[in-house]
């Protein structure tokens, strides 16, 4: 949706005499009645776009801001590369199906080669997959029971992302979110298993929460769910929004258990374009058998005379993040990953530690899961706020978002840190000394400047905007 910005800047672009030869004047909301030099055009934007920030300072965004020139190149020879035609560009088709075998042997799919899975523009896209196959599976359960369908419901902790709340509004699936509670800020296995019932079409299992970066306890999760069955007959599936986790755990937490590995894990889906290093516009979807995704939201499509199913809310789709993703997987094989992600994790942690020795705040979390961090000024020091701090930082670059947490500690106001690769230990080095720089002027104000309604929608996501998350639900 676009939002005008610029409210009040009803003058047109004024381009000369500055790029152009002849003396140029274009309308800045109307499409230009004519048309001028491609170097102009080139330059005229350019400019402005000089005003973004600085994405690789940007330590709000889980998403790779970084990329090898090999696969910048890859892409740029992919940009007119439709992900749809299949029948065209079969192998990036037979790239996009390698990847999904490849991510399946990584959550230790029973049989990798059999799984079931397709990219995304991202984890929204994919968190609207699985949760379209957890309705559509309750369906046709409840219809085979001849039961009602008409009250489906979704558990989750109210940390999960926004994609959640708006898969269940989109889909009309009544969210029930485990609110927050003293030091607990995401979903337990007692609170998930209270809220669910005959009509619950399955739980979401967050492994890295987007308001900490922490993991749900999914194993747990799963095997509550199993006592619930055991106990009422109720069998409700798992969904593991992996968006970030599931390209962190099999790489440095291996023995964690949150994957196929767990019977009740139906689905899992993870941004390519996150911890799986490829740049903007690629997610994963992947499910554990055929009987987890039913037949029925699957189109087939004649394909090269065979047959080719589809799943997706989109249709035309670029191909060259799908082909990026398969250049990482061959480029960085699996000890290239956990190196690189073990790195993150190491920035992080080291990063948190610091903070926190710095005196005015303290740690949520310590970047020992997803690497990223949250930290919170200490109570007591009521003169500055993580808004004045997150606006200080804003002087020099660093873009670090700052945001309460929802229900029920709507009280509590952190800092969020996301470590990725290209945030080096340098370049964390060169954050703290800018935190540094600017803490003996915050303890010099007399009270807060800034609050909640200052700190901009910069923290992806934590920030949502909708009534009902801290309200009515
Ligand atoms: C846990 C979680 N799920 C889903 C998403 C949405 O992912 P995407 O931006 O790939 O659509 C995010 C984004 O930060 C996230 O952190």
């Amino acid at each position: 949706m676009a939002v005008h910005h610029n409210r009040g800047q009803n003058r047109d672009l004024e381009i000369n005499p500055v790029f152009s030869r002849e003396p140029v004047r274009v309308p800045r909301y109307a499409l230009p009645r004519g048309e001028m030099e491609p170097d102009t055009a080139y330059q005229v934007v350019h400019d402005e776009l000089m005003l973004d920030g600085n994405a690789r300072q940007n330590l709000a965004t889980f998403v790779s801001t970084w990329a090898e020139p090999e696969a910048r190149r890859l892409m740029d020879e992919c940009a007119e590369k439709n992900m749809i035609d299949k029948d065209e560009y079969p192998q990036t088709a037979e790239l996009e199906a390698r990847c999904v075998h490849m991510l399946a042997g990584l959550w230790h799919a029973e049989n990798p080669r059999q799984a079931i899975g397709c990219s995304t523009t991202g984890s929204s896209e994919a968190a609207m997959l699985g949760g379209l196959a957890l309705k559509r599976r309750w369906q046709h359960r409840r219809r085979a029971e001849n039961k009602p369908t008409d009250r489906p419901n979704i558990v989750m902790g109210i940390n999960v992302q926004i994609c959640w709340e708006k898969f269940a509004d989109y889909f009309e699936v009544e969210p029930r979110y485990v609110p927050m509670d003293g030091d607990r800020y995401h979903l337990t296995p007692d609170k998930a298993v209270e809220l669910c019932d005959e009509n619950t079409i399955g739980v979401v299992a967050v492994l890295g929460s987007t308001f900490d970066g922490s993991y749900e306890p999914v194993a747990d999760i799963a095997a509550a769910l199993d006592d619930l069955q055991a106990r009422t007959g109720l069998d409700v599936p798992v969904h593991v929004d992996g968006a970030s986790g599931a390209m962190i755990a099999p790489f440095l937490d291996p023995d964690l258990e949150w994957d196929f590995r767990l019977p009740r894990v139906a689905s899992i889906n993870t941004s390519g374009h996150k911890y799986g290093l490829v740049m903007p516009g690629v997610g994963w979807a992947l499910w554990r058998d055929k009987d987890a995704l039913p037949d029925d939201l699957v189109f087939h499509v004649n394909y090269l005379g065979g047959d080719m199913p589809t799943f997706a809310l989109n249709f035309s789709r670029p191909g060259a993040q799908v082909v990026a993703q398969y250049y990482n997987f061959l480029r960085l094989g699996f000890e290239g990953y956990r190196r690189v992600q073990q790195t993150a994790r190491d920035v992080a942690t080291r990063l948190a530690r610091e903070i926190a020795r710095l005196g005015p705040f303290e740690l949520i979390t310590d970047g020992s899961d997803i690497p990223v961090f949250a930290f919170r000024v200490r109570e007591g020091i009521d003169h500055f706020s993580v808004f004045d701090v997150s606006a200080a930082l804003r002087e020099r670059g660093w873009l670090v978002p700052a945001y309460t947490f929802p229900k029920n500690r709507t009280d509590l106001a952190v800092l969020r840190v996301v470590v990725r690769n290209g945030f080096s230990h340098d370049l964390a080095d060169l954050l703290l000394e800018d935190l540094r720089r600017v803490l003996p002027r915050l303890d010099k104000q007399g009270e807060p400047h800034r609050d909640e309604d200052d700190a901009g929608g910069f923290a992806h996501g934590a920030e949502t905007k909708n009534p009902r998350r801290h309200g009515r639900h």
